[in-house]
């Protein structure tokens, strides 16, 4: 078999295994099989560059995007749905059909219901069996072009059969599954950004990333539901298409039902209202259309909606509560934000008791004070938020303000410019503090166990902890004297302080909370520049020239590690026995070059040999002097000798630094 055979093989295979894995939701074979086939195309195409596609599993994730996305015109208009929101107005609309097909016995007309995913509407081009372009719906007539995002979700196939279209355009609805989006918010929330609201505009953000390979990581995916263009029409009904698409293996929900008569379309309604809410997907409604594709073409379209279908629409989960309070929360970064605190209520399963307010103005815009009784809402069933006033309580409080100083420590705040979010001053802030250190001791930072809200709250409220340093100083009787303090538990903790000591340089810096420096980015300071000191003597300039830190967080890191009290205190911190080195010659984990070996060899051209190393070291792979039979790659620069000659004995794949780059560039 010829290479070329191989590599077509091995994409067949793993494109089946992806539509088993992502859309059929049930893998035929092992996590680890799958990664041995993937690394094995890999290495084929590192070592035959002339065979890689576009269509390739390996070139999911490619080069950045402009600052700015493309404007494409939509070959057919993506139009809308009128709404409905309750059953009357769904039986005006199938009225209105009756009228428009005067001559179509009422019993022969079948309605397609289908879930009203609520996500971001987009559209796929396929030409050749080729996925050409992705684009987002815009106003209707003119979209983005969002390609190389939308090729970086597993479930949207990139090579189609060419059979039975040369040219199609399918349509779907782009979302966040439910779980994604909280575990996204709350790396958010580590990280001191501002979580998303709801799961649509995480997506919707994910969506409209400059970088693929960053929009790869939130785990999107897509429902193909409709068609937009087809060169040729050979179907008659809605479902006959959609049963194409899926043997073209576009997802299509599993849940799309046919109906016989209009009354059942209704029962569906009913039958969805609780149903819904276990899906891993927010569904906001369903979809009523026609089934057959030449009862469409009679009924045409307004300028708005097609007149063959109606999106009927589940209320939001609502209850009636008071609010007892409004009081000020300050966050780890000093972020001071509104909650209200409710008089307790059941709703979609679960009590709430407190609701966010966001900010001064949003309280202003609905004039929410407290006794007032208030509307609720989970907004996409998951944070609830105050909607409106129904009853203003009988003697009104004065409007809310947001404070003028801090409401835990009294210094002043401030509002940067071009943020809505109002934030304290002083770093040394107890409120702040105790945040920094939950943050500084959670698991994914130094991983301090034992040492819970309670022991925090103490140590801090007494004046015993004023920051990190002070934790490592702690002796056991000071802790054991603390309320509710067991020895057991009092030694517990002061070992785990103890053995924090050697977390490790991403760890530390994860845990010292610098703002915009969540666990990967610390991850990838740390193997780029393997201690703390290196990282104090880099420059912003130097700090920005690294994939994935981009202006903001080299700013914020910056400011952070050249402010004196931070020094101080990292200096304080190093002498008390903190690890802030990368141990060992090479990382051992993560990076899509993970325990990978490299062998350079040759005159490199395009960059100095310092540079690939440091370049390969970054993604986390090792590069060493002499091949062996654990030699992965070898990088063959010009004139390269005895080296090149031993890969080829030993059959390592052998790149030149044009293949290098494309990698390294694809992982
Ligand atoms: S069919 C002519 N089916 O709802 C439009 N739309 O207001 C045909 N949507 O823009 C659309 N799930 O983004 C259809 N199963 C589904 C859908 C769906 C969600 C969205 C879509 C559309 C909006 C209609």
């Amino acid at each position: 078999m010829t290479v070329k055979q191989d590599i077509e093989d091995l994409k067949q295979t793993i494109h089946q295994h992806d539509h088993h894995y992502y859309v059929k939701n049930s893998p035929t074979i092992l996590d680890q099989e799958y990664d041995a086939l993937l690394r094995r195309l890999r290495e084929l195409e590192a070592a035959h560059p002339e065979y890689v596609t576009p269509d390739s599993p390996t070139q999911r994730v490619g080069g950045k995007v402009d600052e700015r996305f493309k404007a494409v015109m939509h070959p057919v208009p993506m139009l809308s749905l009128d709404n409905t929101y309750n059953i009357d107005e769904v039986r005006a609309f199938h009225q209105r059909v009756l009228k428009g097909l005067p001559d179509i016995p009422e019993d022969s007309i079948e309605y397609v219901v289908e879930l009203k995913f609520d996500g971001l509407a987009v559209a796929l081009t396929y030409e050749d069996g080729l996925l050409v372009r992705g684009a987002t719906r815009g106003d209707g007539l003119q979209g983005e072009d969002i390609t190389a995002n939308l090729r970086t979700l597993r479930s949207i196939p990139l090579k189609i059969d060419t059979e039975p279209f040369k040219r199609i355009e399918v349509r779907g609805e782009v979302y966040m599954p439910k779980k994604e989006f909280v575990r996204i918010n709350a790396e958010r929330e580590a990280e001191g950004e501002t979580p998303f609201a709801n799961p649509r505009n995480a997506a919707a953000g994910a969506l409209r990333l400059l970088d693929p390979a960053i929009t790869a990581q939130r785990k999107l995916d897509i429902f193909i539901y409709a068609v937009g263009f087809l060169d040729s029409n050979p179907f008659e009904t809605h479902r006959e298409l959609q049963e194409q698409l899926a043997a073209l293996r576009f997802p299509i929900n599993e849940h799309n039902r046919l109906c016989g008569n209009f009354e059942s379309t209704l029962s569906l309604i009913e039958e969805f209202r609780d149903k819904r809410k276990e899906f891993d997907y927010e569904v906001d409604g369903l979809v009523i259309q026609l089934n057959s594709l030449a009862h469409r073409k009679q009924l045409g379209e307004t300028s708005k909606f097609p007149r063959w279908a109606v999106a009927y629409k589940y209320e939001a989960e609502q209850a009636v509560t008071e609010i007892m309070n409004i009081v000020c929360q300050v966050g780890r970064t000093g972020s001071i934000t509104p909650v209200a605190e409710l008089q307790p209520v059941l709703i979609s399963g679960s009590t709430v008791s407190r609701a966010t307010l966001h900010n001064e103005d949003e309280i202003k815009r609905k004039d929410i004070r407290v006794g007032d009784r208030v509307v609720i809402e989970k907004a996409g069933e998951i944070i609830p938020k105050v909607i409106r006033v129904i009853e203003p309580s009988g003697d009104r409080e004065m409007p809310f303000k947001m404070p003028t100083v801090c409401p835990e420590c009294q210094s002043s705040v401030y509002r940067a410019e071009g943020e809505v979010v109002l934030r304290c001053v002083n770093s040394a802030c107890p409120a702040q503090l105790k945040e920094r250190l939950k943050h500084f001791s959670s698991r994914k930072a130094m991983d301090i166990d034992h040492f819970g809200p309670a022991v925090i709250e103490q140590l801090v409220d007494s004046g015993r902890v004023k920051n990190f340093s002070d934790l490592y100083t702690l002796k056991l009787g000071e802790v054991a004297s603390l309320e509710r303090m067991a020895d057991k538990s009092a030694q517990n903790l002061v070992s785990a302080i103890e053995k924090s000591k050697l977390a490790g340089l991403s760890r530390f810096l994860f845990g010292l909370g610098v703002r915009h420096v969540g666990q990967r980015t610390a991850i990838l300071l740390s193997r780029r520049f393997r201690s703390i000191k290196v990282l104090q003597e880099t420059s912003y300039d130097e700090l920005e020239k690294n994939d994935e830190i981009g202006p903001v967080i080299a700013e914020s890191l910056k400011a952070f590690l050249d402010r004196d009290t931070n020094r101080q205190e990292i200096d304080r911190l190093r002498e008390l026995g903190i690890l802030m080195e990368e141990q060992g010659e090479a990382p051992e984990s993560g990076g899509p070059f993970e325990s990978q070996q490299f062998v350079l060899t040759g005159t490199l051209t395009r960059f100095t040999r310092e540079e690939v190393k440091e370049k390969i070291q970054s993604l986390g792979g090792r590069v060493t002097t002499s091949i062996s039979k654990k030699t992965d790659y070898v990088v063959a620069g010009t004139s390269a000798g005895s080296k090149l000659e031993k890969a080829q004995q030993l059959g390592i794949p052998v790149l030149d630094e044009e293949a290098l780059q494309k990698l390294m560039e694809n992982g």
